[in-house]
């Protein structure tokens, strides 16, 4: 099998990491890719966000499947423009990624199916903000409708703070042309948990529980970011929560689609906030996260590639995979002023010794510079790996983070807090 894989960072490093062991497969493409993918797949530069481009590629690269990481692609019809073409695509159509797309779309959705959700009001003008500011406790949640890389929710604590930031968002000062219509959210309280699902159109597959640590600094503080870090641990997933997200949210999302004419077909993510009174959909993604993936790809065993290739072709084998006893982690290594502006080129030490210590190190953002690993994004690395119990793979991955420096280096020293609490 000859794969293509769409993305280029740590994300799309474990993805090529892990189809890379699949016995069927000969050959990986990944577009862009980036400095550590380059160790194990063909990288190759490309316009990811024009469909046609795309199917063009993978025509060239006379690829058997193409799996793609990131959402904007997938909105922009990736997915429409390869199975018009009948090549094989691990992926939804553009209309059913508005899911992820779109938040009114998103939560107009989830209330017509009667999904559990947060209460919400759509605004679209500088009146509607006033209109309805006051049916809300505060904080309240603001959160631009359109695709904003994680920067797109606000949580505002007070009524001002919400009004404030929904008339620059309306404006396109906060979160670009993604803002220009937004949504109010009551805020939850609870603990996250990302619910991953594999959907082949008819049925589906449902990956282990990760929790990610959206919040840039220890204890949940700082702005939103991408994610700085993720964990995978069965324990935090007990039997009759994983029964009720199923009953109340898999189910009826998936029949819901299927009625609109869009059955799913892709990575289907279900971030929750699992509340006093229940699980609640905060948000979905139509992809793998960023970097729950990590830790992820780490545990996973078997024919991955053989996985994807039956959930392409609405023939899902759930067999065809296993997973690695124990918990799992991964630390993002995040670049000084991540989330906002930071510096690249830095250069990168410390990576094989790190890895002697029994982690795998992920690149996300990273180049070759004078034949050298440097910084080149805001999420760096992500070192990841995995133990008898979560603190045994924390442990292991904060002590390969000892080995490796740039100069301006954060991550969070939290990473796995909440999952030990668990046990
Ligand atoms: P979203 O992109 O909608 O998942 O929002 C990003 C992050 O903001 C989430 O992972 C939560 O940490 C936080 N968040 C979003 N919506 C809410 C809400 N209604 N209540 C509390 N926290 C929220
Ligand atoms: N880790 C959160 C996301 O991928 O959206």
């Amino acid at each position: 099998m000859r794969i293509l894989v769409v993305g280029g960072g740590g994300r799309e490093h474990a993805l090529v990491w892990r189809l890379a062991q699949s016995a069927g497969v000969d050959r990986i493409f990944c577009a862009p890719g980036n400095a550590g993918i380059a160790m194990e797949a063909s990288c190759i530069p490309a316009d990811i966000g024009a469909p046609d481009e795309m199917v063009a590629l993978a025509r060239t690269l006379r690829v058997d499947l193409t799996v793609v990481g990131p959402e904007a692609p997938l909105v922009s019809g990736l997915g429409d423009a390869f199975a018009a073409d009948g090549l094989p695509i691990v992926a939804p159509s553009s209309f059913a990624a508005q899911l992820e797309g779109s938040k009114i779309f998103a939560k107009q959705f989830l209330v017509d199916r009667g999904i559990p959700t947060a209460d919400f009001a759509v605004v679209e003008s500088l009146e509607d903000i006033d209109a309805h500011l006051d049916r809300f406790e505060y904080p309240v949640a603001v959160k631009a409708d359109g695709l904003a890389a994680g920067k797109g929710v606000i949580i505002a604590n007070t009524r001002q703070e919400a009004a404030e930031t929904a008339r620059k968002m309306l404006a396109g000062e906060i979160a670009g042309g993604a803002g220009r219509r937004l949504v109010f959210e009551e805020f939850l309280n609870g603990e996250e948990l990302s619910f991953i699902l594999l959907c082949d159109r008819r049925t589906y597959f449902i990956f282990p529980p990760t929790q990610d640590h959206k919040r840039a600094l220890d204890d949940d503080r700082g702005p939103n970011t991408g994610g700085m870090g993720a964990y995978c641990d069965p324990l935090i997933l007990p039997v009759e929560l994983r029964d009720a997200i199923i009953d109340q949210i898999v189910e009826p999302t998936l029949a819901g689609m299927r009625d609109l004419g869009h059955p799913f077909c892709g990575f289907l993510y279900c971030g929750l906030m699992i509340t006093s009174e229940g699980p609640r959909v905060l948000e979905f993604n139509v992809r793998m996260g960023d970097p729950e993936t990590q830790p992820l790809m780490y545990r996973l065993e078997g024919d991955f590639a053989g996985l994807l290739a039956t959930a392409a072709s609405g023939s899902l084998d759930a067999s065809l995979v296993q997973w690695r006893e124990g918990p799992s982690a991964c630390v993002v290594l995040a670049s000084e002023g991540y989330p906002g502006s930071y510096p690249k080129g830095r250069c990168i030490t410390g990576i094989p010794e790190a890895e002697t210590l029994g982690a795998k190190v992920f690149h996300a953002g990273t180049c070759i510079q004078c034949g050298h690993f440097a910084t080149a994004g805001g999420r760096v690395l992500g070192i990841t790996a995995g133990g008898a119990t979560l603190a045994q793979a924390l442990d292991t991955a904060y002590n390969a983070i000892e080995k490796i420096h740039f100069d301006g280096m954060r991550f969070r020293t939290d990473i796995g807090k909440k999952g030990l609490a668990h046990h």
